[in-house]
């Protein structure tokens, strides 16, 4: 048996504010349990649902150095679905009323405080890791302190890292001084061919040059953080450990998102029965949303952050112009108050066509997926994507920019083969935006047998974790030997 601990900052169901965390609440329990014994160790935030929060069960305690006290470490533990989780509680930290605050220092010093506390509890929990896979720079420390202060003990020996990139925008860069002194790490480390970037110290720069290997969530995105547009600064040594970085797409809970069996949508369906079951979804959630109900017009969805990084901008620029189309935009989504306001003024201004609900809601974004009938994502870059997968599951065909997982996962259609599960553009454009929506517009309005084959080949893809998780599960057998 060979033991995987996952390490992050959120997971499903416990708590979620992305795809991270659909990835490493699904990851796990696709991993084959007869050789492998997978873990999660995730942060006891104070905002959990209480149904999650009642699930945990003290298990014991200690107090650790950190910064200039002795803090308090809790462990919990939960079992769901057949994956162990545990919990690391410390009320100072992850008290609030969110997991995120926007105030850098105090993240870089709660994530450090979980990192180290991660590692801290290993002994306590007797679980060996043959390999902790870390993900995102929250836990970027990891790979560091492993090399640092836990090497002298023989717990901590022949324990290999993975670093996994779900998003190389967030590092968790602050100044050297201040991060010196909360880590506990000294001078040597903050060389530029360590933790130093740019003058900075950098988390998540850390996790890449001290793990043993990198990966990142699709193929694509592989490649283009290895260029300055997409490398975030760090594509330098992204090529620099070019062998031992490589991407492998993610996939999503196939049970969680099954457009036949969901609990949250109005009427369920199938891959054989979507030509007249999906549209009752769409007329009960224009009903549910006030939109006018019609079952012709077409229904764009849109579930996402709302960041520069998925493409709003562009949104901004045409959807006056996007608005005189024949067409129904529905939103959801939280996020820069720029795009908020642009979506409550859209709803406003257009409120028979548009509705922009300007919160988080897993419900709704279920109903969302099953009643649209396209997806619009045209993000600036886009590691992997999961909303696109999740469309593609509910028969809503997917409008995307041809960039990371998207690239990887919609398969552009062409109407000269009939081939094809979604529709994309290249260049980082409103009017290439445009035009291409309006080209689904064409195909969806006047060559209905067309549209509905482009659904036929997107349910019939698999983006389930089978594939992926043996591409992992290959990885940790080749790491650990
Ligand atoms: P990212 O991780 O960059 O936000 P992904 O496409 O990988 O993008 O994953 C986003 C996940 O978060 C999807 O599961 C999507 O359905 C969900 N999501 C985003 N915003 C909301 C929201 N406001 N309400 C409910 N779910 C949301
Ligand atoms: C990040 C990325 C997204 C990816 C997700 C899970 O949040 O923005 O593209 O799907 O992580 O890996």
């Amino acid at each position: 048996m060979k033991n995987i601990l996952f390490v992050a900052s959120e997971g499903v169901p416990f708590i979620k504010t992305g795809g991270l965390a659909d990835v490493v609440g699904s990851l796990p329990k696709c991993i084959d349990k007869k050789y492998f014994d997978i873990r999660v160790i995730l942060p006891k935030y104070t905002c959990m649902k209480p149904e999650f929060k009642e699930m945990l069960t003290f298990k014991q305690n200690f107090y650790m150095d950190f910064h200039w006290k002795n803090a308090y470490v809790g462990i919990l533990e939960a079992e769901y679905e057949g994956i162990k989780f545990y919990f690391i509680d410390n009320e100072g930290y992850f008290g609030g009323m969110r997991p995120y605050c926007d105030d850098p220092l105090w993240e870089i010093e709660k994530f450090a405080f979980f990192s180290k506390a991660a590692l801290s509890a290993l002994p306590l929990i007797g679980f060996k890791p043959d390999i902790i896979h870390c993900h995102d720079w929250q836990t970027g420390l990891i790979p560091v302190y492993l090399k640092e202060r836990f090497a002298g003990n023989d717990f901590f020996k022949g324990i290999k890292t993975i670093m996994t990139i779900h998003n190389l925008k967030f590092q968790g860069k602050w100044s050297i001084k201040d991060v010196k002194e909360i880590t506990g790490l000294s001078d040597y480390y903050f060389t530029p061919d360590k933790l130093e970037a740019y003058k900075d110290a950098n988390l998540l720069k850390g996790g890449i040059v001290f793990a043993d290997a990198i990966t990142t969530v699709s193929e694509t995105y592989a490649e283009e953080i290895k260029t300055q547009f997409y490398g975030e600064g760090l594509d330098g040594l992204l090529n620099s450990r070019a062998n031992d970085l490589r991407g492998i797409v993610n996939g999503i809970d196939y049970k969680d998102f099954n457009p036949e069996t969901d609990p949250f949508i109005e009427k369920k369906y199938n891959a054989r029965d979507f030509r007249k079951e999906k549209v009752k979804n769409k007329l009960k959630l224009q009903e549910e949303l006030g939109l006018k109900k019609d079952a012709n017009t077409m229904m764009i969805g849109i579930v996402s952050r709302l960041t520069d990084q998925k493409g709003f901008d562009l949104i901004a620029y045409v959807m006056d112009e996007l608005c005189r189309d024949n067409i129904q935009i529905v939103v959801l989504g939280t996020g820069e108050e720029r795009y908020e306001n642009m979506f409550r003024h859209f709803d406003w201004k257009y409120s028979d066509k548009v509705s922009g609900n300007i919160y988080y809601s897993e419900p709704l974004s279920h109903k969302i997926y099953a009643a649209c009938d396209a997806f619009l994502m045209p993000s600036l870059f886009e590691p992997c994507g999961l909303s696109q997968l999740m469309a593609l599951r509910y028969g809503t065909v997917p409008i995307v920019r041809e960039t990371g997982g998207l690239k990887d996962t919609v398969e552009p259609y062409n109407e000269y083969e009939s081939t094809g599960t979604g529709f994309s553009f290249l260049n980082y454009n409103a009017h290439e935006m445009l035009g291409t929506v309006r080209y689904a517009e064409h195909i969806y309005y006047d060559k209905k047998r067309e549209w509905n084959k482009i659904i036929d080949r997107g349910m019939s893809r698999d983006f389930s974790w089978y594939t992926s998780a043996a591409k992992y599960q290959a990885m940790y057998d080749w790491m650990i030997g």
